[in-house]
């Protein structure tokens, strides 16, 4: 299969595969998606193919208003709100599900996550195809989250017909899984922060349990991760250097630093590659990620300070290096 590729004048072509059951490859504000019609299960289950996903973990519906979220789930008072606040945007709402959406979207859960993104490209793409859309993150199962088109055919290439350019996502890290069916739970944090929403949720907690229960399925699975070692460390103090000497590393390493310690690593001869703050750091991290796994053989990255959009930067980087802190 040869993978096409093009802007916003595609959409109409991609728009008709979806009609016919393909898969297509769009952008959204946190990462690219890999979309499908939710209504039509063996259009579902391609998702699944071609990103190597185990099916026992559910898929996002995408659509691009309320309304039409409320013909695929149950959307009270609450979600109301916080659709109204938060959407189009960064936020995913699980909850309970309509019967129009099939169990293989949903992983045999009844409840759904429903997410209204804001790249108009994505909300373009969803109101040509006129019916939800199942969207996973477009990488192959395990591996970092794609935030440029070239990134998606790196993964995605002669496995889906198309995918829509839309350049760069500008948050770079996927949607917040909120789940509002019990208790207000945060089941992955992303583009909307914790403090972002306790004001409409003063009750909402961060999942900590056990992955092995997580009620978000994707929890349990390793993920984000580059195909070198990747390892994190915490503070500037020789911890790394002593780590990369134990393994017999150092030859072509990468460190991705804070721009505070940058002289250290100028000093120290090493290479290196600044990182932002914040949102930046959110925003490039994925990227970056699959630019250096190109070049080098190992990535060191300096850990996030924590707070507001960091914390949703470390929940992925302690993915990304299978919980090795150094
Ligand atoms: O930003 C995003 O959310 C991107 C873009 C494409 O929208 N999508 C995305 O999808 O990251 P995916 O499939 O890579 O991650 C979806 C996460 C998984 O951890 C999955 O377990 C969880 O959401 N999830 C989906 N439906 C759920 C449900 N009904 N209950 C609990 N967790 C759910
Ligand atoms: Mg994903």
């Amino acid at each position: 299969m040869k993978t096409i590729t093009g802007g916003r004048e595609i959409i109409p072509i991609c728009a008709d595969l979806v009609r016919q059951g393909e898969v297509v490859g769009f952008p959204t504000e946190t990462v690219y998606g890999l979309g499908a019609d939710a209504l039509n299960e063996s259009a579902v289950k391609k998702i699944y193919e071609a990103k190597g996903r185990p099916s026992d973990n559910p898929l996002i519906v995408h659509v691009p208003n309320v309304e039409e979220a409320r013909k695929a789930a149950e959307v009270g008072e609450l979600a109301e709100k916080l659709f109204s606040v938060f959407s189009p945007g960064p936020l995913t709402i699980v909850l309970p599900k309509k019967k129009e959406i099939p169990y293989s979207v949903t992983a045999g859960l009844d409840t759904v996550g429903i997410r209204i993104p804001s790249h108009p490209v994505a909300r373009e793409f969803l109101t040509a195809c006129g019916t939800p859309i199942a969207a996973p993150s477009a990488n192959l199962s395990k591996r970092v989250s794609p935030t440029t088109c070239e990134a998606v055919l790196d993964d995605m290439n002669g496995r889906v017909p198309a995918v829509i350019d839309g350049g760069a996502c500008s948050v770079g890290i996927e949607s917040t899984v909120l789940s509002i069916v019990d208790e207000p739970v945060i089941l992955r944090p992303g583009g909307i922060t914790e403090e972002m929403l306790k004001p409409y949720l003063p009750a909402v907690k961060l999942f900590t349990g056990h992955v092995k229960v997580a009620p978000s399925p994707g929890m349990k699975y390793t993920h984000y991760a580059p195909i070198v070692p990747c390892i994190l460390y915490s503070s500037v103090r020789g911890a790394e250097t002593e780590y990369l000497r134990r393994k017999g590393m150092g030859e072509n390493v990468v460190l991705l630093s804070k721009e505070r310690n940058v002289p250290y690593w100028e000093e120290k001869g090493y290479t290196y590659l600044k990182i932002g703050t914040d949102a930046a750091f959110a925003n490039e991290i994925f990227r970056m990620l699959r630019y250096c796994e190109k070049i080098y053989d190992a990535i060191l990255v300096e850990a996030p300070d924590g707070g507001g959009i960091e914390d949703s930067v470390m929940d992925r980087l302690i993915r990304s290096s299978h919980g090795v802190i150094v």
